[in-house]
C-alpha cells in the first residue's frame, strides 16, 4: 500500500500506509494520528485536517476549491504549503508523501 510520512506536531517522523479511495485525512486518522482530529468527518467544514504538504509532491495534489481555501484562511499556521487533508484523495500517485501536522488553532 502506498505509504505517508508524517511529521507531528512534537516532531516525531511517522511512517503510515494507506488504502487508495480514502482521503488522506482517513489514512492517518485510521492510523491513530490522533492530532488529525477531523471533527466535520471530512466534508470541509472545520479545518482540524490542516497539514503542510512537501512542496516536492504540490504538483500531484488536485486543485484547491474555494471553500478549502476559504477555511485555510481562518488559521493562523496557513502557508503556501498549506491543505485541508480531507480534500486531498489518496493515491498510489501520492506514494511517499510528505507532510506536516498544522499547529492547533
Ligand atoms: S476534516 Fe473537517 S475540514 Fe477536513
Amino acid at each position: 500500500m502506498p505509504k505517508v510520512i508524517v511529521t507531528t506536531r512534537e516532531g516525531e517522523v511517522r511512517e503510515v500506509e494507506g488504502e487508495t479511495g480514502l482521503s488522506l485525512m482517513e489514512v492517518m486518522r485510521d492510523n491513530g494520528i490522533d492530532e488529525i482530529l477531523a471533527l466535520c468527518g471530512g466534508c470541509c467544514s472545520c479545518a482540524t485536517c490542516h497539514v503542510h504538504v512537501d512542496p516536492e509532491f504540490a504538483a500531484k495534489l488536485p486543485p484547491m476549491s474555494e471553500d478549502e481555501n476559504d477555511l485555510l484562511d481562518s488559521s493562523s499556521d496557513r502557508d503556501a504549503d498549506s491543505r485541508l487533508s480531507c480534500q486531498i484523495p489518496f493515491s498510489a500517485a501520492l506514494d511517499g508523501i510528505r507532510v506536516r501536522i498544522a499547529v492547533e488553532d
